[in-house]
This record gives C-alpha cells, sequence and structure tokens, in this order.
C-alpha cells in the first residue's frame, strides 16, 4: 500500500479540526428562507442572493421576504422581485404569491403560483395567469445576483399587464414558446 493511515491521518484531523470548527456556526445560524425552499423541495434559486429579512408562519407556512431593494435577475427570461414578497410554502409548491413577476415580450407579468410536479422531470412551472410556463430545475439551482431596479421604472413593477395591451397575442406567442 502506498498511503499507509498515517499519511491519511494529518488529512484526517485537518478535515475534522475545521468540521469542528464550522460545527457550532451552522448550529447556531437560525435557517434561511432558502432552507425552506429546500425542506419544500423547490430551488433555492427561486429567490435572490443575500435575504435576510423573512418570516415564516409555522402553522400556514406564509412566508414573508423584504428585500432590500426591487431588483430584477436574468434567468431564462427576467424576473422581478418587489421590495416584499410573500407566498404560501407546500411541499413543491409556492401558492398565492405576491411580489414576483416575470418578463414575457416586453411586458410584465405577476408570477401566480410555482410548481414542481415531478422533480424528475427536471421542470418547474410558473403560473404567469395567461398561462404555464415550464423552465430547467437547474435554472434556479443556486440564488443569483439580483440587480436594483427604480420602484418608479416603467419597465418594472408599474406596468402591469393590462387587458387593452393584446393579451391574446401574447398568449399565442407564450403558447408557441412552451410546445
Ligand atoms: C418587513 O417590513 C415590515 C414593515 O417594516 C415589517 O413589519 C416586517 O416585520 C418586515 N419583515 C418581514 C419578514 O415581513
Ligand atoms: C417592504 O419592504 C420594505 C424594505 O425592507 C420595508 O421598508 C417595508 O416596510 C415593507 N412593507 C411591508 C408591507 O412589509
Ligand atoms: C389564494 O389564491 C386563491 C386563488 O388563486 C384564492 O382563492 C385564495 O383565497 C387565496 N388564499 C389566500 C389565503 O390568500
Amino acid at each position: 500500500m502506498g498511503i499507509s493511515i498515517f499519511s491519511l491521518f494529518p488529512t484526517l484531523s485537518l478535515i475534522l479540526f475545521l468540521l469542528s470548527l464550522n460545527f457550532p456556526f451552522t448550529q447556531s445560524s437560525p435557517s434561511s428562507i432558502y432552507d425552506h425552499l429546500e425542506r419544500n423541495g423547490l430551488p433555492m434559486g427561486l429567490l435572490p442572493k443575500g435575504i435576510t429579512d423573512f418570516s415564516i408562519d409555522p402553522d400556514t407556512q406564509r412566508f414573508q421576504v423584504n428585500l432590500t431593494q426591487p431588483c430584477n435577475a436574468k434567468f431564462e427570461n427576467q424576473l422581478h422581485y418587489d421590495f416584499n414578497i410573500s407566498g404560501f410554502l407546500s411541499f413543491g409548491k409556492i401558492l398565492n404569491l405576491s411580489g414576483v413577476s416575470q418578463q414575457e415580450l416586453f411586458l410584465w407579468f405577476p408570477v401566480n403560483s410555482i410548481r414542481v410536479d415531478d422533480p424528475s422531470s427536471g421542470l418547474i412551472n410558473f403560473d404567469v395567469g395567461v398561462v404555464d410556463k415550464q423552465f430547467s430545475l437547474s435554472l434556479f439551482e443556486s440564488p443569483r445576483d439580483c440587480t436594483a431596479v427604480d420602484p418608479s421604472d416603467s419597465h418594472s413593477n408599474s406596468q402591469k399587464p393590462s387587458k387593452s395591451l393584446g393579451i391574446g397575442t401574447v398568449e399565442e406567442h407564450m403558447l408557441r414558446d412552451v410546445s
């Protein structure tokens, strides 16, 4: 044997030492909103990086997040996050989501719910009202940097889709997008 237990020992003790340093820290740190997502079988990257101000009701699983600023993150499409995000967590689902919108053909659509129906499919569904939009789960593996946007910016939350903007056409395009 080329590697004896004695040559491994310093490495092992270093690893154990590092683990012991880390342990009290990980134990005492409160769970994050990302942990809550993971525990519900949802990818952490659904919410932007750096969230510390959050609450979750242990009974209803309603969560609330306050960002430090509204921001946009680029996935396949752009996602916009408002100052305040809330919704109900359950396994594989976020229901009654508010504060997240998704850009589609230069319009912003509120994302009402997010579902992972079958993790083995590698897909995640965003319910954006007019249609379900499917994305690859892997896009949302880890929380992304989110670029601050001016809350009064006309391209952000103030530009809600309206019936007068010709949803019919948009829907047609989106359906083509999905298939
Ligand atoms: C968010 O901000 C509101 C108003 O300042 C506050 O009541 C709430 O506790 C904050 N945090 C969460 C997680 O909602
Ligand atoms: C939304 O978040 C902002 C920024 O953290 C906070 O100042 C504000 O009070 C929050 N509003 C609500 C309704 O929680
Ligand atoms: C959640 O949304 C559904 C419609 O999508 C609505 O019927 C229900 O009242 C909402 N629940 C809460 C607690 O807001």
